[in-house]
């Protein structure tokens, strides 16, 4: 029958439950994109006490999409509810840029959310929880939240990139006339900001190094800019930050984290402490780094050559990065 082939339920947390992000993500974490057709799921989905009628909302519609694989949804302002227990949790619930702000405007409002987010997940989630902040500024969030979690692994808590990577891709695919299933080993360095490095040095087109293929110039006045900004774009556009396909990406991280990432490359952002340095990264980052994913974890991209363009990309999205942690040190758990 249908339930014997079926593993027992998991447990995954969103955050920011009724928000435009959370929006597409449910859906995609109820259809079975996210952990296959196999896994059921328990929805534990938060968002602040005056958003729970619009939660209840969202509740409704999860419901009526009869998907087999959502064996149960709780929907809660209460964090003892929420974290119960949890396998895996999207931390979405934080304040979006609106236009003319940047990411790191929100250092300070978004915080404060993460430093309780953290010590939430201590007190009531598995100390196995695989943790991903898509909320911005992404990348200290995680810092954040990690620092206010001692009792879980640092390796499980990741920031997001993904969006940066897909992004990218994207564009090189566009720009080299090709489907972006035939491009490999591209690389998003750093935070998710417009000092990210979009990297192309290792990318690969049908297995064939591309970069003495590509215009140096328009990688990089056009591809890097173009890949750096393009959240604001969409924000200029939509006059609203991107939602579908931050939800996308999202699932594209949990997914690969969870499953294996089939010998691909992909970029997450993850502590640097687990790194010693590697690639000249310091550590007490969340950084986003080439990972492979394979049985639940994930690992660095070793022993790859640096070049001096490389190196000096690199250093100005360590130097952000380390700015954002001084401005936010208060929030930090020593
Ligand atoms: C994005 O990259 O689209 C999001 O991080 C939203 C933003 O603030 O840019």
């Amino acid at each position: 029958t249908f339930t014997q082939h079926m593993k027992e339920p998991v447990r995954v947390v969103v955050t920011g439950g009724s928000g435009q992000i959370a929006y597409s993500l449910l859906f995609r974490i109820a259809s079975g994109s996210l952990l296959g057709e196999h896994q059921p799921v328990i929805l534990q989905i938060y968002d602040l006490p005056h958003m729970q009628s619009a939660l209840k909302g969202v509740v409704m519609e999860i419901s009526d999409g009869a998907f087999p694989l959502v064996h149960e949804i709780i929907a809660s302002d209460t964090p003892s509810t929420v974290y119960a227990d949890a396998d895996y949790a999207f931390l979405v619930g934080a304040k979006p840029r609106g236009p003319g702000m940047e990411r790191g405007d929100l250092l300070k409002q978004n915080g404060e959310i993460f430093v309780k987010v953290g010590q939430d997940l201590d007190k009531f989630a598995k100390k196995t929880v695989k943790v991903l902040a898509v909320g911005n500024p992404v990348n200290t969030n995680a810092l954040i939240a990690m620092s206010n979690a001692p009792s879980i692994p640092k390796e499980n808590f990741t920031a997001m990139t993904r969006l940066d990577h897909n992004r990218a891709l994207c564009q090189l695919a566009t720009y080299l006339n090709t489907e972006v299933h035939n491009i490999e080993k591209l690389v998003i360095w750093g935070n998710h900001s417009p000092t990210m490095f979009p990297d192309l040095t290792y990318t690969t087109l049908h297995n064939q190094k591309i970069k003495t293929k590509i215009d140096h110039i328009w990688y990089e006045k056009e591809f890097i800019p173009t890949v750096q900004q393009r959240g604001t774009a969409i924000i200029a556009a939509r006059k609203a930050s991107s939602a579908a396909s931050a939800a996308s990406a999202a699932v594209d991280h949990v997914r690969d984290w969870a499953l294996g990432s089939n010998g691909q490359w992909v970029s997450m952002a993850v502590p640097s402490d687990l790194y010693n340095g590697e690639y000249g990264i310091p550590i007490g980052l969340i950084f986003s780094y080439p990972i492979v994913c394979a049985n639940g974890s994930y690992q660095l991209v070793k022993d790859l050559k640096i070049d001096e363009f490389q190196h000096n990309k690199l250093r100005i999205t360590v130097n952000e990065l380390l700015k954002e942690k001084e401005a936010v040190v208060d929030l930090i758990r020593k």
